[in-house]
């Protein structure tokens, strides 16, 4: 048996390669960014073929910074943004559009096609999802019907579709030269048309969107052995043995494997999951009902989602697109440079509102301003958005669990930030717990993908893996966290019915 595990994490922002060894520790990192395409308001698009190129070349960082080749690495795991659509034809290779990111907002009007018979939660009982521009089946509807000669192409059986991962794992196990055409369940769960129950495609829901069958993957488990990578490969014939979504995966990498286990990933949106066992629970109160994982043929494990579409990505936003800060790392002093956020709410409805709202009409508002509101203070109330939106996200688990989570599992970049970390403690009331191997995405792939090949010999061996590395506890009186809580609903108030 070789001594590592490989993991391929394809993100909103960076593809990444990640080595780890047995105790979950990290051994070498690639990484590159791409370019993040936006064509025209709320429109984001990436490029498909700089994914994969990205891909293998922070596939041979990784190996060539710890000097392994294949024969060091037992499998490969693949954990990826979700609901982000690629197209393309499978005798060619090639893409036939942008993928359409998950922060896409423009198949509104498909959603309202679809929503107005029935409502937005017309497929909910068997998807768990609400209508929303957020998942990726309208997304391929919008390609099907607005690139030329794609509905042609699709009828004919030419053209396919995958999230990222499925286009990763297609080009790593040979493209068009017998590329295996599979998704795990986590990211089938998030296109719209995945049965929650039979985990197959639903004929029914395919037929409501004018969507082919034919397009989409296999449908799989997140851990058994996809494929082997192509003789091209720096990776060949190395099996690929784990999928999760990016979200899933942090979860699994954070241990979170039970019932009432869950974790809070601070990325360019926020996502909290919530295990809820082999239990398929109907949120009441806002959330996604979603896969958690399923390890080959024992039986799936499912999970209620709190998804936030804008919170590290509004970070992004005040250094690119308004130039206040140069870099991320500097709002942690910029916020604790002043008292408080002076007044200031910023709510990022960048992309409509996500968890517990779903309002699609709302666009981002800055409120509460007076000529006393500096810079400082629209940082602040930047990082400020992020706790806030998790807690009304918190505040709908525990509505739904009926069980108040005691503390908080946390991953994700921003968790670097401590101003950040100690504010979502005190506006939470619960402490926020920050595990040693943050980087718990990539682990959580590499996870699934030990465990099928018998790297990791079950879940028990991987618990023993986390541990504690910071704790921040909640110091806030009830009723300072009361007003900014009041505050803050107000402000989302202001964000409603932007769209005409
Ligand atoms: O649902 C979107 C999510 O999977 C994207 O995650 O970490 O790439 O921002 P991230």
């Amino acid at each position: 048996m070789a001594n590592y595990i490989l993991a391929i994490d394809q993100g909103t922002t960076s593809s990444r390669a990640i080595i780890f060894d047995k105790s979950g520790s990290i051994i070498s990192t690639g990484q590159l960014e791409h370019e993040q395409i936006f064509p025209k308001a709320g429109w984001v698009e990436h490029n498909p073929k700089e994914i994969w190129d990205n891909t293998r070349e922070a596939i041979g960082q990784a190996l060539s910074k710890a000097n392994l080749t294949r024969h060091d690495i037992e499998a490969v795991g693949i954990t990826n943004q979700r609901e982000t659509a690629v197209v393309w034809d499978k005798t060619t290779g090639e893409a036939i559009y942008n993928a359409i990111v998950w922060q896409d907002t423009r198949t509104q009007s498909i959603v309202d096609r679809l929503a107005a018979d029935g409502g937005v939660e017309r497929f909910k009982p068997q998807v768990g999802l609400p209508l929303a521009t957020y998942f990726s089946g309208t997304k391929i509807v919008w390609i099907l019907e607005n690139v030329e000669g794609a509905r042609a192409k699709a009828d004919s059986g030419d053209l396919i579709f995958g999230t990222t991962d499925t286009w990763v794992l297609w080009n790593l196990t040979g493209g068009v030269e017998g590329g295996v055409h599979v998704t795990d369940v986590t990211n089938a769960s998030r296109t719209m048309f995945m049965d929650l129950e039979t985990l197959q495609w639903d004929d029914d829901i395919l037929a409501a969107f004018d969507v082919p069958k034919s397009m989409l993957p296999e449908i799989k488990s997140s851990s058994e052995v996809y494929g082997v990578a192509s003789p091209q490969s720096l990776l060949r014939d190395t099996p690929i043995a784990g999928i999760l979504g990016d979200q899933q995966a942090a979860t699994f990498g954070q241990a979170a494997f039970d019932q009432g286990e869950a974790k809070n990933t601070y990325g360019t949106g926020n996502f909290l999951i919530f295990n809820t066992d082999t239990e398929i629970v109907h949120s009441k109160n806002g959330l996604l009902t979603t896969l958690g994982y399923k390890l080959g043929d024992a039986p799936a494990h499912y999970a209620l989602e709190g998804s936030i579409a804008v919170t590290g990505s509004l970070i992004q936003w005040l250094r690119d697109n308004l130039g206040i800060i140069t870099n991320a790392s500097e709002t942690e002093a910029l916020a604790t440079s002043v008292d408080d956020n002076g007044g200031a709410y910023f709510v990022p409805a960048f992309s409509g509102l996500f968890a517990p709202y779903w309002r699609s009409d709302a666009r981002g508002a800055l409120v509460g301003l007076t000529r006393y509101v500096n810079k400082a203070h629209i940082v602040r109330a930047a990082l400020e958005a992020t706790a806030y939106q998790t807690r009304e996200v918190l505040d709908a688990v525990n509505a739904d669990s009926g069980v108040p989570l005691t503390e908080l599992k946390v991953d994700g970049g921003m968790i670097a930030n401590n101003f950040l970390m100690q504010f979502q403690a005190d506006i939470l009331g619960v402490p926020v717990v920050r595990p040693v191997v943050a980087e718990t995405t990539a682990l959580g792939a590499a996870y699934a993908a030990g465990l099928a090949v018998g790297f990791w010999s079950d879940l028990d061996d991987l618990r023993k893996n986390w541990q504690e590395d910071s704790r921040w506890t909640p110091n806030m009186d009830d009723a300072e966290r009361e007003r900014l809580l009041r505050n803050w609903k107000k402000a989302v108030t202001k964000t409603f019915d932007w769209v005409d």
